[in-house]
């Protein structure tokens, strides 16, 4: 069986995970998610960029027996985390003489996980190279991208960038290279804004480095491989930038229809107002989606009922998270329904602080929405349809 190739000598040897439905026992994946590990076989040496989860480390390991791999001299850790890094001891085991290539700050982490004996270990410096004899790999660190110990391996000869998480998209596909963009990018905003967008300072230096490389190929240890890396480079470009854009992240849950009532209205009234609404019932929402409206949004308007003289727990998480994430976010707000009282305001704003927003009024009120908060309603959406043209929002 003929092995198929990135570029010649350059295998893929990782595994598909089909069937996984959630990451980090936090993040939802509808698409089920691959850990790719790759093989270059050079005049001299042989190297293995990443392993892949330790649930799958059979199917890499007969991917090495199929290859007819006898001898692997370096094992590359881009990133500690376990979904890359798992299988490593695995891969040790089997080629005793190999060597763990890895940052400083890297090496430390694989002990603390994986309890790799120290000496397996050579540590290289950013932009320190490694020959294989024909080929040449470059070190290039990238920290944060969501951990700080992360680096990207660079195939000189080839010109193939090797990212790790970096660029990276939860999609299980028996293609090798990206066939459908579109979905391919949108996968990949989803995984930036779920674990990426916090750094976005961090992965607007990362970027502005690899423009010292010219890279034909991105091949990233999570959904397939871009060969035509422009676009990907380029939405990265877009996420990571000041840009804010006319839309309202609305959040909420309604508990006997009163929230939900002023949620229609408001939603009504900002869209003849021109501007776009993305509206989540937290009851059905995948936060994977909510996550990625947040990565652009100028605006966030949580929409809560009171109930047990707060905040609704789902709109306490959804808010946590968005403080986690820290977006871009320029103007925050929050509307709902009470019974009798509570401290709705003051909870939610108090979980906010990594936000830079300006808090625009909040409009909560008694019972069912009547007249007169309806018409308050109009004034917060005119208020932030204002903000956003004083702002060129687009
Ligand atoms: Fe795919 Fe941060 O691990």
């Amino acid at each position: 069986m003929k092995s198929r190739e990135v570029r010649p000598e350059v295998y893929p040897v990782g595994a598909i995970d089909w069937d996984r439905r959630l990451f980090d026992a936090l993040i939802p994946l509808p698409d089920g998610t691959s850990y790719n590990s790759y093989l270059i076989q050079g005049s001299k040496k042989t190297a293995l960029i990443d392993t892949v989860d330790p649930t799958m480390e059979d199917m890499l390991i007969n991917h090495l027996n199929q290859l007819g791999v006898e001898n692997i001299d370096y094992v590359v850790a881009n990133h500690a985390e376990q979904d890359h890094s798992g299988t490593i001891p695995r891969v040790l085991e089997k080629y005793p003489q190999a060597k763990v290539i890895t940052s400083p700050r890297c090496k430390e982490m694989l002990i603390d996980l994986l309890m790799i004996p120290e000496e397996k270990f050579i540590t290289v410096n950013d932009k320190e190279t490694l020959s294989l004899g024909d080929k040449t790999l470059e070190f290039i660190y990238t920290p944060w991208v969501h951990w700080p110990e992360t680096m990207c391996t660079y195939l000189r000869e080839e010109k193939i960038l090797f990212s790790c998480d970096f660029f990276g998209s939860h999609l299980a596909t028996s293609n090798l290279f990206v066939t459908d963009e579109w979905q391919t990018i949108e996968a990949a905003k989803r995984y930036y804004a779920e674990i990426m967008m916090p750094f976005r300072t961090n992965i607007q230096k990362n970027l502005e480095k690899l423009e010292d490389c010219a890279i034909d190929i991105i091949a990233p240890s999570h959904g397939p491989i871009y060969d035509r890396p422009e676009s990907i480079l380029q939405a990265y470009r877009n996420w990571v930038s000041d840009e804010l854009r006319n839309i309202v992240v609305l959040p909420y849950v309604s508990m006997h229809g009163s929230t939900h009532k002023m949620v229609d209205y408001f939603v009504e009234s900002l869209v003849q107002k021109g501007v776009t609404v993305k509206q989540f019932n937290l009851l059905v929402t995948d936060i994977g989606k909510l996550a990625m409206a947040l990565v652009d949004a100028a605006t966030v308007v949580f929409g809560t009922p009171t109930v047990l003289a707060g905040a609704h727990p789902s709109v306490i998480y959804a808010a946590f998270l968005a403080n986690a994430l820290r977006p871009k976010l320029k103007f925050a707000s929050i509307i709902g329904s009470y019974g009798w009282g509570g401290r709705v305001v003051e909870q939610l704003t108090g979980i906010l602080p990594n936000l830079k927003v300006e808090l625009l009024a909040p409009v909560l009120i008694k019972g069912f929405p009547k007249e007169a908060d309806f018409k308050a309603l109009d004034n917060l959406s005119a208020t932030i349809a204002h903000r956003h043209k004083e702002h060129h929002f687009a």
